[in-house]
């Protein structure tokens, strides 16, 4: 049998796992979530959910991967036999399917209006509600959105074919650096725009008022998004290091990465929505109604629009991959496939359990259903079901298992196994009996208790 891939270097892992964890959910959700909850008041709960039950995750999702050198299912069933724990590793691999089926949908939108901004379509829009029009009109055609949906998954195909170190960690190496510069390039020009200040008031002068508990509800549900926690993709990218390499660190670093890559999205987003006197709060449609005109008014604005929108489609594809190779380990591991074999399987299959989510802006938009008093179509029943109930219900199991079935004695013993002692905090962080007691406290009780607590609010039973 040939020999399980590793990635080259340590820089490598942070850089690939970081590039899952930065995606549409920093640039497309985090801005138009904070602006529908509050800004600051959001950011502020968001921040703990990160913190307090986020990070803990994380590592424990890296170090199950790290242990036993497989795939979510393969590794439960490696750690405690054939036993019910392997179906929550196929939750992970269902989790995979079902958000690649919305998310690639999005990812061909920003492949699409990277295309329009370098046409320069935007400059001969007056206003964000010509944009909205426009970007229904191209919505309303089937071929458009799958065409571009094919393109986005062609490109997520090819690198995951290349393998871990030639495909994921090269493709990851190649796009983060370019990711991060056009972000400062879009901060900066934000920062320099007239009544700015308003903008950056907006995300962090906090109003309290504004906070109830569907706000603790979102924020949970999207620090398990934004940091692809919950369904083995960071478990599965874990399987890919050996016992040297420290995950303490690489987790706050790819936490910190992804929270100031969120925050810096949001500054780079409301500077320019504030100068130009919208309003923040345009939902979903934020960053393809409301920018598109926006950013190509401004001075330089043909460049702007386009680093934006490349922008997203970069964050798009470096999490796309860490969400199919999920699915793709899977067959690799269990099933002995290949990878190209795994590859186009899973490929096929999760291209075509994507096409619903395509035509729910077309042919199947009347078909719906009635979710927390709203009409849901495929697309937004996919991304319900992964942000509101996969993605928790994952990272519920995994702090039962980490906290109860496997112990916090030996979660931290092997957590420890990497000490490199080195750059930023050090492993030995967890060596001391108070940090290792808060780790255990929240995994044990707070991770479980919230996330429980979030699924009796949501299903309305408190
Ligand atoms: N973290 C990605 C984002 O913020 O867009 C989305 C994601 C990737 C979710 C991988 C889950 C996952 F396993």
């Amino acid at each position: 049998m040939s020999k399980r891939e590793q990635w080259s270097s340590k820089t490598g892992f942070i850089l690939a796992a970081a590039g899952s964890a930065v995606g549409l959910g920093n640039i497309w959700k985090f801005p138009y979530i904070a602006g529908e909850n509050g800004g600051a008041a959001f950011l502020f709960i968001y921040l703990i959910c990160i913190l307090a039950i986020g990070l803990p995750i994380l590592n424990i999702e890296i170090l199950l991967g790290r242990e036993t050198q497989k795939n979510p299912v393969g590794a439960f069933k490696k750690i405690h036999g054939d036993s019910n724990w392997k179906y929550v590793g196929a939750l992970g691999v269902f989790a995979s399917f079902t958000i690649l089926s919305f998310y690639s949908i999005v990812g061909g939108w920003s492949v699409a209006y990277t295309v329009e901004a370098l046409k320069g379509t935007f400059a001969s829009f007056p206003d964000p509600e010509v944009a909205g029009e426009f970007f229904n009109l191209k919505n309303s055609n089937p071929y458009w959105v799958l065409g571009y949906h094919t393109l986005f998954f062609l490109s997520i195909i090819g690198i995951i074919l290349s393998g871990v170190k030639g495909g994921l960690e090269k493709a990851s190496k190649f796009l983060m650096p370019i990711l991060l510069f056009i972000l400062f390039a879009l901060v900066v020009n934000g920062l320099m725009l007239p009544d700015s200040d308003k903008g950056m008031e907006f995300l962090f002068s906090p109003d309290w008022s504004k906070i109830n508990p569907s706000t603790f509800l979102l924020a949970l549900g999207h620090a398990f998004f934004t940091l692809s926690l919950g369904m083995g993709a960071m478990m599965t990218y874990g399987s890919y290091l050996s016992d040297n390499d420290d995950i303490v660190n690489a987790s706050y670093m790819v936490a910190f990465l992804d929270t100031i890559i969120a925050i810096l999205a949001g500054v780079a987003i409301f500077t320019v929505v504030f100068s130009s006197g919208y309003d923040p709060t345009a939902g979903p449609g934020l960053v393809f109604h409301v920018l598109p005109p926006l950013l190509s008014q401004l001075p330089g604005g043909y460049i702007f629009a386009f680093l934006f929108f490349l922008l997203l489609t970069i964050a798009a594809v470096t999490s796309g991959i860490s969400i199919l190779e999920v699915s793709v380990a899977y067959l690799v591991d269990e099933l002995k496939f290949s990878r190209k074999k795994a590859t186009m399987i899973m490929g096929v299959l999760v291209y075509l359990a994507a096409i619903p989510c395509a035509l729910s802006f077309n042919l199947l938009s009347d078909v719906t259903l009635p979710i927390q008093g709203k009409a849901f179509t495929f697309f937004d029943v996919a991304d319900f079901l992964a942000s509101n109930i996969l993605l928790p219900l994952g990272g519920f199991f995994l702090a039962i298992f980490a906290g109860y079935v496997w112990g916090i004695d030996s979660t931290v013993k092997a957590l420890l196994k990497g000490d490199s002692g080195s750059l930023y905090f050090g492993n030995s962080i967890l060596e001391s009996p108070t940090s290792k007691m808060i780790f255990g406290f929240l995994i044990k009780y707070l991770s479980p208790v919230l996330i429980f607590l979030v699924f009796l609010y949501q299903f309305g039973w408190i």
